[in-house]
């Protein structure tokens, strides 16, 4: 034990050190666990900084990635509000869900993909999920965790800019594949298929159901058709996500074509499926991911190493979204309206591009813009370079991302005569 007075002495020695120093605060903050924790990379986006500090009216926000109405605001959809008022009046208790959500949702969610008749339904493991991006790390932590092959995804080239860091994180390394050609600003189909062909037999390949993200150019039926048999060929596992089912092209059943059709073929595919867009309901987070099984037994099995991966990550998912999604799929007026809600959603957008494409001819461009028209779903990749992308923001108030796409949801029947104009001016 310390003699009193050699305590004092002590404390008198401590308190002189930090009072010589001046900075007996910093002194503490410096020791601190996190010193050395590096600056991530700036935002690689920053258009809605720069957005917000341009203070000219007639400024344009084609960095979004929300819909929006031809006013240019946010949308709820009439048929989500009605679900939500329902929901809310039925004065549900708020007890937690099952690790895999409320059943009502995921069994609606999967008819929806897969279809009523789907042989699929009967063998499918399916959680629900924090969205599409809960759902393609659920399915990355399977796959990392089971997948009996290399613990390899390859995504298209380009790909939606969070699918390698949600791959990678969930402890599968990320390959790309060939898919978009910038000459031809369309797909390249050769390229995918002798990519497809080149991997390893057995191998993961991320596809987007519809819409792809960021270039709008998706494969025809007939191009999805080929894709398929190169994959069953070479034995190839699919993972499809589908983040846009309705939205691309109004109706549901088309849209989910190539993971309705390879199912058919006999792929056991895996599947990421969201409600952000088709339902509009980004901020409630909803989604889900399934795993088609051989038979009852496998699904059994799958289904248990889904719970066991979830339930460390979130315990369980919440429930109020998941209560209005199942109150729209599992209410047939509801149904009813919400397909023509997200047909009239997607009509718009093509409508946009319709005018765009239109508004640029009159101005007597002579580039040829039909890819503004072919392409499908929310994005738009105009060709534009980084420096055209630059000349839009900084002379024309036009944001977007610097690699040529542009929101096709900013624009509205307003904005898209000057938009046009800014575009002839930048590009010819
Ligand atoms: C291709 C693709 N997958 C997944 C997502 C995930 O979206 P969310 O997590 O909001 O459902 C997005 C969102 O933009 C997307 O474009």
């Amino acid at each position: 034990m310390l003699s009193s007075v050699r305590l004092v002495t002590r404390r008198a020695a401590v308190r002189s050190a930090f009072a010589s120093s001046g900075r007996n605060l910093v002194a503490v903050r410096a020791a601190s666990f996190w010193a050395n924790v590096p600056q991530g990379p700036p935002a690689i986006l920053g258009i809605t900084e720069a957005f917000k500090a341009d203070s000219f009216d007639k400024k344009i926000n084609l960095g979004v990635g929300a819909y929006r109405d031809d006013q240019g605001k946010p949308y709820v959809l009439p048929s989500v509000r009605k679900a939500e008022d329902k929901v809310i009046h039925s004065r549900l208790n708020k007890e937690y869900a099952g690790i895999t959500g409320v059943p009502e949702f995921t069994k609606a969610a999967a008819v929806l993909a897969y279809g009523k008749d789907s042989s699929a339904l009967d063998r499918l493991v399916i959680t629900q999920s924090i969205s599409g991006t809960g759902a393609l790390r659920i399915g990355g932590a399977f796959l990392a965790r089971f997948f009996p092959g290399a613990k390899k995804i390859y995504i298209p080239t380009p790909s939606w800019a969070n699918h390698g860091a949600v791959f990678r994180d969930s402890g599968l390394e990320v390959a790309q594949y060939a898919y978009y050609d910038k000459n031809t600003i369309g797909l390249d189909f050769e390229g995918l298929i002798r990519d497809l062909k080149a991997a390893p037999n057995n191998s993961i390949f991320l596809f987007h159901a519809c819409a792809h993200n960021p270039t709008g150019v998706d494969p025809t039926p007939e191009q999805w058709k080929e894709i398929e048999a190169v994959v069953k060929d070479k034995g190839h596992y699919s993972f499809f996500d589908m983040a846009y089912q309705g939205f691309a092209s109004g109706d549901i059943h088309k849209d989910a074509f190539a993971v309705r059709y390879f199912v058919e073929q006999g792929h056991n595919i895996c599947l990421a499926q969201s409600f952000a867009k088709n339902m509009g309901l980004y901020g409630e987070r909803i989604g889900a991911f399934s795993v088609v099984c051989a038979d009852a037994d496998e699904k059994k099995r799958v289904d248990s190493q889904v719970k066991i991966l979830v339930r460390p990550l979130y315990s369980n998912p919440p429930i109020h979204g998941a209560r209005i999604a199942a109150e729209i799929l599992n209410t047939p007026e509801l149904y009813e309206q919400w397909l023509a809600e997200v047909k009239e959603m997607a009509d718009r957008i093509i409508k946009m591009r319709a005018l765009l494409k239109e508004n640029l001819e009159k101005l007597g461009s002579k580039h040829d813009w039909s890819h503004i028209t072919s392409q499908i779903g929310m994005f738009a990749y105009t060709g534009l370079t980084p420096e055209q992308m630059d000349q839009l923001a900084k002379e024309h108030s036009v944001y977007a991302t610097k690699d040529g796409r542009i929101s096709v949801a900013g624009i509205t029947s307003e904005n898209v005569g000057r938009l046009a104009e800014a575009i002839f001016k930048v590009k010819g």
